[in-house]
């Protein structure tokens, strides 16, 4: 089977990053199995055309099997209201596509070093499912704005919105082998319950949404309470729900309690699509010079051959995906070829070249 990958480069290091890891799922699945389709968009885009998301762009995703993603956005480059354009290039294919579970391993290799030095490689290993077509981002270019006096903007849940993410998470529950502290397959949910009425809503969903989960334990942690037990007992947890805003702020703190941005892979995932990106920015400061680290666009594009071998039963492509992430793990923890973010000297092409060799 021939898969059509339309590849978003995007701005800033999007473009290295994301070329990086097209050349490594070609030397992972070899010749004719993914056919990339290269496509504009992102601020740079905007800049040149006036369209952050162009319409041959939009369907080319909406017709493809999956989107490979570099990064979006660039400083300065606004709407009048003040939000980023570049972003919007992400969030419009995330709300026109429907990606509702926005996917995001938080697991320390072997070879990283974790600022919670009583942790080591294989004691942090759980997965943030955060929710991400509604919540607080429901509000993005609908919030309010009286005459530069009052602003607000809603957060938004539906029963739907909260019901399918909920599944998603027990579900990805069900297909692991439990948190690494006692191998107790958990979903915990993060919310403020305590103080919001949506947020108890978000808690009583997903209550009864684990009511048809017996093989699976639900937990509950306030998401303040969560940012310090993320610290104090990261292997307690497997996964993690959460509502939108929620799930983006406490992500990127998993993240750097196993490296940081730079190994920390996504997948957004709706019913019918897939957008594959790493869960860092487009980092425009570095743009251009071989330095950014192609690890968690790799790792994404990993998690983009299991979702399409789940999805077309293409047992092939999660061999693929076992190899590009075994050779991920080969390279740092041999650690002689190590991107900046994680303390080496190895360029872009040298990190890509190092893992293709490893998969060779
Ligand atoms: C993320 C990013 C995005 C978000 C931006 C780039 C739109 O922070 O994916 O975590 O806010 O969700
Ligand atoms: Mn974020």
């Amino acid at each position: 089977m021939k898969y059509n990958i339309v590849s978003l480069d995007g701005d800033g290091i999007g473009p290295e990053v994301c070329q990086s890891a097209v050349q490594v799922l070609r030397e992972a699945c070899g010749v004719g199995v993914l056919n990339f389709l290269p496509f504009e968009g992102g601020a740079g885009h905007y800049q040149r055309s006036g369209h952050v998301l162009p319409e041959e762009t939009f369907s080319a995703c909406r017709s493809a099997h999956a989107i490979l993603h570099g990064a979006a956005g660039l400083p300065g480059v606004t709407y009048a209201d003040g939000t980023e354009v570049g972003n919007d290039l992400h969030l419009q294919l995330r709300f026109k596509l429907d990606l509702f579970a926005n996917v995001r391993p938080i697991r320390l290799y072997q070879g990283v070093k974790s600022p919670l030095a009583d942790f080591s490689a294989g004691q942090i290993d759980y997965v943030i499912v955060r929710e991400n077509t509604e919540g607080l981002y429901a509000s993005r270019g609908a919030g309010v704005n009286l005459r530069g006096e009052v602003v607000t903007d809603a957060l938004v849940m539906t029963r739907l919105g909260v019901e399918r993410v909920a599944k998603f998470a027990f579900d990805l529950a069900r297909r692991r082998s439990g948190a690494p502290r006692d191998h107790v397959r958990r979903v915990t949910v993060c919310d403020k319950a305590n103080i919001l009425k949506s947020y108890a809503f978000f808690r009583a969903v997903c209550l009864e949404v684990s009511q048809s989960y017996a093989d699976v334990q639900i937990d509950y942690a306030y998401a303040d309470a969560i940012t310090v037990h993320m610290l104090k007992k990261p292997d307690f947890y497997d996964v993690i729900v959460a509502e939108n805003m929620l799930g983006d702020i406490i992500s990127d703190l998993g993240a750097a309690t196993v490296g940081g941005l730079g190994v920390a892979a996504s997948a957004e995932l709706g019913l019918h699509h897939g957008l594959f990106q790493g869960a860092h920015g487009s980092a425009p400061d570095i743009a251009g010079q071989n330095v950014a680290s192609p690890i968690a666009t790799i790792l994404s594009g990993a998690l983009m051959l299991r979702w399409l071998a789940d999805k077309h039963e293409d047992a092939t492509l999660h061999i693929a995906a076992d190899r590009v992430e075994k050779a991920v793990e080969d390279v740092l923890a041999r650690g002689d070829v190590m991107p900046a973010d994680l303390g080496g000297q190895a360029r872009c092409t040298e990190v890509t070249q190092a893992v293709c060799r490893q998969l060779a």
